[in-house]
C-alpha cells in the first residue's frame, strides 16, 4: 500500500499528496522553501501518534507546522516527507485559573487565547509581532517572545507541561500542573525551542498572569539611536523594569507615518517604554522614565500616553512594522535575513554601529527596530529582487550581521529561531561541546532522524535529503 493510502487510513481525506496542496505548504514567512510529499491535518494526539509511527516505519521525515509565520524555515519540509498541519488542533481545553493554568492544543492562535482570558482578568504574556496569527505550538517550539519579554520573560517561562509525540509515535508528558517542580531533567524546557526536531507538541499546560490594572506608554524621541540606547541603559540602571522597551529608528518611524499620516509618533529615533502595574505604580514608573529621558543627552521630545485607545494605536502600528517597511521604496522588497540578532544590552550601541557599517559596505539599506530592552534588534534589509547582484550582497550583509552578533557575545536569533536559515551558525555560536550534547540528545530521541530534519545544524550526518526541493 502507498504511504498516502496508509495516511488516509489514519486521517481520511485530511491527508493529501496533491501537487497544489503540497505547494501551499512549501514555505513559511522566510526565504526557505521545500515541498513536502504529503500534507496531513490531524485533529487529535492519537492521529499524530499514528502518523509519526507510520513515518518511523517508512523512514519518512515529519515536520510540524502551525500558522507558517516562522521567519527561519523551521516549519518548512526541507527534506520532503510529511507536513503535519497542526492548526486544526485549536481547542482551549481547560481554563484552570485558580491554578494560574490553561490547557491548550498547539493550534490555538496566541491572540485567541488572550481574548478568552481577558474577561477573567488574566493574560498569556509572550506577545510576538505576529500574535494575531501565530499559534501557541510554534511559539513553544521556537521559544518565541516579542514585546513583553523584558519584564515577563519568554515563552519558556510560561510552559508548565507539554504533551509530545516522540519519534516512534509514543506519547509523553514532560512536566506537571504545579507552578514549580524539582523532579529530574527539565524535559519541558528541552522541547521548548527544539523546533520540532525531537517530537511533535500536541498539547500544553501554560501558566498565565493576572492582567495589570494600569498601563502607561512613554514615547521619547532622540537625535540619534546611540543616544536612545543610552537612555535605555539609564532606565535600567535606575532599577526600572518596563513591561516593554522598543526602539523604532528614524527610518522606521518615517515608514510607519507614510502608512498612517495621523499616527502620533514624533520625528527622530523613538523609544517606546510601556510600564504596567497598579494605577499608582504605573504612573510613578512612567513619570520616572519620562524624567530620565528628558534629562538624557540627545532627547528631542518626551510624551506619556495613558488612554487605552492611544496606546493601542501605537502598539498596532508597531506590530505592522514588518509589513509596513515594504513602503520604504517601491522598487525594493524587504527580505527576512539577519533580522533577529541579539546581544548583551551593553553591546547594543556596538551592534548598531556594526549594522550601519555593514549596510554601507554592502550597499544594502538597513532599517533597525526591535526589542531594545532585550538586546534584540530586528534589522530590515531591502533589495531589488530582480537584481541578482543585490541578492549576493544581501547574503554577504546578513552573514556579516550574524557574525558580528556572535563576536559581541550575542546570538543569531533571539526569538525567531534557527530553522534552516541560520543553522550554519550553530557551531560558531554554541561551540563544539554544546553541539555534541545536542546531537547526542537528538540521536537518543530520534535515532532515524525523521523529526524535522535539516534544522538547527544538528543532523548533517543523518544522510542526504530524501525529497523536497531545498
Ligand atoms: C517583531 C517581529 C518581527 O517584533 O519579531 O515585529
Ligand atoms: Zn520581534
Amino acid at each position: 500500500m502507498d504511504i498516502i493510502e496508509k495516511l488516509r487510513d489514519i486521517v481520511g481525506d485530511r491527508a493529501s499528496a496533491s501537487p497544489a496542496e503540497r505547494l501551499c505548504y512549501s514555505s513559511d514567512a522566510s526565504m526557505v522553501s521545500g515541498t513536502p510529499d504529503y500534507v496531513v491535518r490531524p485533529l487529535s494526539t492519537a492521529e499524530v501518534s499514528m502518523v509519526v509511527e507510520l513515518a518511523a516505519a517508512e523512514g519518512v521525515p515529519v515536520t510540524a507546522r502551525g500558522a507558517g509565520t516562522g521567519l527561519a524555515g523551521g516549519a518548512v519540509a526541507v527534506r520532503g516527507g510529511i507536513v503535519l498541519d497542526m492548526s486544526g488542533m485549536n481547542r482551549i481545553v481547560e481554563m484552570d485559573l485558580a491554578n494560574l493554568a490553561v490547557v491548550v492544543e498547539p493550534g490555538v492562535v496566541q491572540a485567541r487565547l488572550n481574548e478568552a482570558l481577558k474577561p477573567s482578568g488574566f493574560f498569556f504574556p509572550p506577545d510576538p509581532g505576529s500574535a494575531n496569527f501565530c499559534t501557541l505550538g510554534g511559539l513553544i517550539a521556537n521559544n518565541g517572545s516579542g514585546m513583553r519579554s523584558v519584564k515577563y520573560g519568554t515563552t519558556r517561562n510560561y510552559v508548565l507541561d507539554l504533551e509530545v509525540v516522540l519519534a516512534d509515535g509514543s506519547v509523553v508528558r514532560t512536566g506537571s500542573r504545579t507552578l514549580k517542580a524539582a523532579a529530574g531533567y527539565d524535559l519541558t524546557r528541552l522541547f521548548i525551542g527544539s523546533e520540532g526536531t525531537l517530537g511533535v507538541i500536541t498539547g500544553a499546560v501554560l501558566r498565565v498572569a493576572p492582567l495589570p490594572k494600569a498601563r502607561r506608554l512613554v514615547i521619547a524621541s532622540f537625535n540619534s539611536a546611540e543616544e536612545a540606547g543610552q537612555a535605555v541603559a539609564a532606565t535600567f540602571a535606575a532599577g526600572i523594569v518596563p513591561s516593554a522597551c522598543e526602539i523604532l529608528d528614524r527610518m522606521t518611524v518615517a515608514v510607519l507615518r507614510r502608512c498612517d499620516p495621523s499616527l502620533r509618533l514624533p520625528d527622530g529615533d523613538v523609544l517606546l517604554f510601556e510600564v504596567d502595574g497598579s494605577e499608582g505604580a504605573a504612573a510613578e514608573a512612567a513619570a520616572e522614565i519620562a524624567a530620565l529621558c528628558s534629562a538624557a543627552p540627545g532627547a528631542a521630545s518626551v510624551a506619556t500616553a495613558s488612554g487605552a485607545g492611544e496606546m493601542e494605536e501605537i502598539w498596532a502600528a508597531r506590530r505592522l512594522v514588518g509589513a509596513a517597511v515594504s513602503r520604504l521604496d517601491p522598487t525594493k522588497s524587504r527580505i527576512y535575513v539577519g533580522e533577529d540578532v541579539g546581544v548583551p544590552i551593553k553591546e547594543i550601541p556596538a551592534m548598531r554601529r556594526e549594522v550601519s557599517e555593514i549596510s554601507d559596505r554592502f550597499g544594502i539599506p538597513a532599517m533597525k527596530y526591535g526589542h531594545i530592552g532585550d538586546g534584540n534588534l530586528h534589522v530590515a534589509l531591502f533589495i531589488d529582487v530582480l537584481d541578482d547582484g543585490e541578492w549576493a550582497r544581501l547574503a554577504g550583509a546578513a552573514d556579516a550581521i550574524h557574525r558580528a552578533a556572535i563576536r559581541l557575545g550575542g546570538t543569531v536569533s533571539s526569538e525567531h529561531g534557527i530553522g534552516a536559515a541560520r543553522s550554519e551558525y550553530m557551531n560558531e555560536q554554541l561551540g563544539e561541546g554544546a553541539i555534541s550534547v545536542m546531537r547526542a540528545i537528538k540521536r537518543a530521541l530520534d535515532p532515524k532522524g525523521i523529526m524535522n530534519p535539516g534544522k538547527l545544524g544538528l543532523d548533517d550526518d543523518y544522510g542526504p535529503p530524501s525529497g523536497g526541493e531545498g
